[in-house]
């Protein structure tokens, strides 16, 4: 596992999107896991941006996000299917029917449905300031395929922001690749910026997998694992 410290997130974001981009010129029909949250905005912002400037084409990409929540219509506009296509999916060229989100529908059959595309090339990663990665609260199995999940108290205060700062507005399941799932990428980069994710950070720098930070899963895993992080993040393990 590599763990790379940034200035700030901007230059995070560019950093990485970079890496994405690399990957889409050398391999056009490229297989993305992507993530929501705050912490990869920047890297997708700065990803439209090197695109744009380079005219790299995303028709033949196929994306499988990590994790959407239970209840809300695909339209809500704190669905993430809404977030992806605000923040990413409609500034490039991807092809209809290349995006793919996890559902109580279809995940029995998610895990199959990566498989068959050739599994994901790159995982791109947030972590929850409880360790959490998708939507895998603490304890979750680490041999855990996409499944549905109830989200930790904490969880759904730290999310309430997007929804306008009520607790009771945020849905209390998601359905989420599962940690197996993650793991299976054959590169995985995970994001963190900001103070609130040094303790989480922390835990996984210190190498040992503990099913109550479920982002450790990832130290099962010395290649294929980079850590990008700002000064802040990185505070506790300088
Ligand atoms: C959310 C998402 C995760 C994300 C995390 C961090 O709940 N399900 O995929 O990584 O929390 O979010 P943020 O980047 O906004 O701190």
């Amino acid at each position: 596992m590599e763990f790379k410290v940034f200035e700030d997130k901007e230059s995070l974001g560019k950093a990485l999107a970079e890496c994405l981009a690399a990957l889409v010129k050398q391999k056009p029909n490229a297989v993305l896991g992507l993530a929501t949250g705050s912490s990869p905005i920047p890297t997708y912002q700065a990803l439209i941006q090197i695109a744009h400037e380079e005219g790299i084409s995303f028709k033949e990409v196929t994306t499988f996000n990590l994790d959407e929540y239970v209840g809300l219509p695909e339209d809500d506009p704190e669905s993430y299917r809404t977030f992806m296509r605000k923040e990413l999916f409609s500034s490039l060229d991807f092809m209809e029917g290349a995006h793919h989100f996890p559902s109580e529908e279809n995940m029995k059959d998610y895990d199959s449905m990566i498989d068959r595309k050739g599994g994901i090339d790159i995982q791109v990663l947030g972590i929850g300031t409880n360790g959490h990665i998708g939507f895998n609260e603490p304890e979750t199995p680490f041999d855990s395929k996409t499944h549905v999940t109830t989200l930790a108290e904490s969880t759904r205060h730290d999310n309430a922001r997007f929804f306008g700062g009520d607790i009771n507005a945020v849905p209390k399941k998601a359905v989420t690749m599962g940690l197996r799932t993650i793991l299976g990428a054959k590169e995985i980069v995970l994001i963190a910026t900001g103070k609130n994710k040094a303790e989480a950070i922390k835990k996984l720098h210190d190498g040992k997998a503990d099913p109550s930070c479920p982002a450790t899963i990832l130290s099962e895993r010395p290649e294929g694992v980079t850590i990008y992080l700002d000064k802040e993040a990185a505070s506790l393990i300088a």
